[in-house]
């Protein structure tokens, strides 16, 4: 039984070992996290309120991301990105745009989604699943549509032509 345990142990010391190593090290990050973010971000916090904070702008990347990477259009994208890198990067990006206290720590986007190949199509299903994931989360439509707006300007950076 103890034998069982340790070999158990070790193996998934084994196992744990080659996941961290592979991790991708920090590459450093040009221009400030205002610039990075491509945007203005709205000032007092009726935006960050009516995202319902931090609890509800992870549950929306949280649902964005996780419907993105399995999507039968725009999945294929995602495959051998660091989902959960991308994941805090959106968190940081969306909760400092909605007035929040996050700090931005990305790169700048177009830079982020260079050699993407990224087209006007991937862009308007991204933003689909991100309104699928505002509607989870009963954010009202009126500042749905001003989130988006914000972002909008962000499809020349994005997209490829
Ligand atoms: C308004 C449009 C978009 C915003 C605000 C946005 C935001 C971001 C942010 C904050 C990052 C992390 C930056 C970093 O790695 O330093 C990122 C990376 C990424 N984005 Fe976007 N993005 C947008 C459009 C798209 C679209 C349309 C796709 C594909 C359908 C996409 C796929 C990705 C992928 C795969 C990464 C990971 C890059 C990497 O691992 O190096 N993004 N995006």
């Amino acid at each position: 039984m103890i034998r069982t345990l340790a070999f158990t142990l070790a193996a998934s010391a084994l196992l744990a070992g080659p996941v961290l190593a592979e991790e991708t090290p920090p590459e450093p990050i040009k221009g400030t996290p205002a610039e990075n973010i491509g945007t203005q971000p709205f000032q007092g916090d009726g935006m960050w309120k009516a995202f319902h904070e931090q609890a509800g702008v992870n549950r929306i990347v949280d649902h964005l991301v996780d419907s993105a990477v399995v999507d039968p259009k725009i999945g294929e994208i995602f495959k051998g990105h660091e989902i959960p890198k991308l994941k805090k990067l959106l968190v940081e990006q969306f909760s400092y745009i909605l007035g929040g206290p996050q700090v931005y720590s990305g790169r700048d986007m177009k830079t982020a989604h260079k050699d993407m190949g990224l087209q006007m199509a991937d862009f308007n299903r991204l933003v689909e699943l991100l309104q699928k994931s505002m509607d989870q989360e009963h954010v009202a439509f009126r500042d749905q549509n001003r989130f988006l707006a914000k972002l909008a300007p962000m499809e020349r950076v994005t997209v490829e032509r």
